[in-house]
């Protein structure tokens, strides 16, 4: 584990562009539960990612009924979001802001709805599925806080007219054009990138690695840090694996890449 620590921290330095890509594996160290690993939410409660299927779709067909369940109570999807909204950053979150503050990390492209990149300092962060703290008029592709929603006028419109929803990308919906226009251009920028906690099988964002690393020539360095091995791993699109938690890993990382750069003052 040491020296593939070392070895992250040295391709990091030298790297020219590095970007790293999320997934709840980043905040189950927060008390955010994912949804693929070994307890997950999906795992170990197959009714909840039926529905979780059917809620654009609910959306569509009767905003009214969507909210209700978005603002429901206890055993609701609401009340996850309730939770997920009153997390707090964990060591994982805070070594990457470190690693932008270093120049180092230019961009985090997160699946994470949770809003905890941003909580933890990182400034340029790409909310590839959404946020909980945001609402969206997919009409207009407006955003506004969390806050304006006034739970006596469901459901909110947005000032073009639209119905607005939640800005979290549901199964089956599309994701909005500017976010999978940056995410695009960042993985084809990057000549590194390092994903953490995410199983890579939900498209399209499982397709940026293979944007960045195209073929095994590909001159792109793919390091991967997750509890187990992934797709990505068995295929061979990234170069190595660090096994175990992000918000142990990462901070080591850092603190590795911190002494080189004093070392090399
Ligand atoms: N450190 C490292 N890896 C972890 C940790 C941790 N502390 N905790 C969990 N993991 C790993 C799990 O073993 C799993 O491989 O993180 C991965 C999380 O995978 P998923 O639960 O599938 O989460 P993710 O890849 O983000 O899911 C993608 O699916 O349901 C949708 O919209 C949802 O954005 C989500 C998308």
């Amino acid at each position: 584990m040491r020296e593939l620590i070392d070895r992250a921290a040295i391709e990091l330095i030298n790297s020219r562009y590095a970007i790293v890509l999320t997934g709840a594996g980043m905040s189950t160290e927060s008390g955010i539960p994912d949804f693929r690993g070994p307890k997950g939410i999906w795992t170990t409660n197959k009714e909840a990612e039926a529905k979780a299927y059917e809620r654009y779709e609910l959306f569509l067909r009767s905003p009214q009924a969507y909210w209700e369940e978005m603002l429901g109570g206890e055993g609701t999807h609401g009340a996850f979001y309730r939770e997920v909204r009153k997390a707090e950053p964990n060591t994982g979150h805070y070594a990457l802001a470190e690693l932008e503050k270093l120049g180092i990390v230019k961009c985090v492209i997160t699946q994470n709805i949770d809003g905890l990149h941003r909580k933890a300092g990182t400034s340029n962060v790409i909310e590839y599925h959404g946020s909980v703290h945001k609402l969206r008029c997919p009409s207009c592709g407006s955003r506004c806080g969390f806050e304006v929603l006034a739970p006596e006028k469901l459901p909110p419109y947005c000032q073009c007219g639209g119905v607005m929803k939640y800005d979290v990308v549901h199964f089956k919906e599309p994701i909005p054009f500017d976010v999978i226009e940056q995410a695009e251009r960042e993985a084809l920028e990057c000549d590194l990138m390092l994903i953490c906690g995410t199983s890579a099988v939900v498209y399209p964002f499982a397709s940026l690695p293979r944007a960045a690393k195209p073929s095994y020539a590909s001159s792109t360095t793919v390091i991967e840090i997750n509890a187990e091995p992934t797709q990505l791993t068995h295929e061979g699109i990234s170069d190595y694996l660090i096994q175990g938690k992000t918000g142990e890993i990462l901070p080591q990382i850092a603190d590795s890449i911190k002494m080189k750069v004093q070392q090399n003052r």
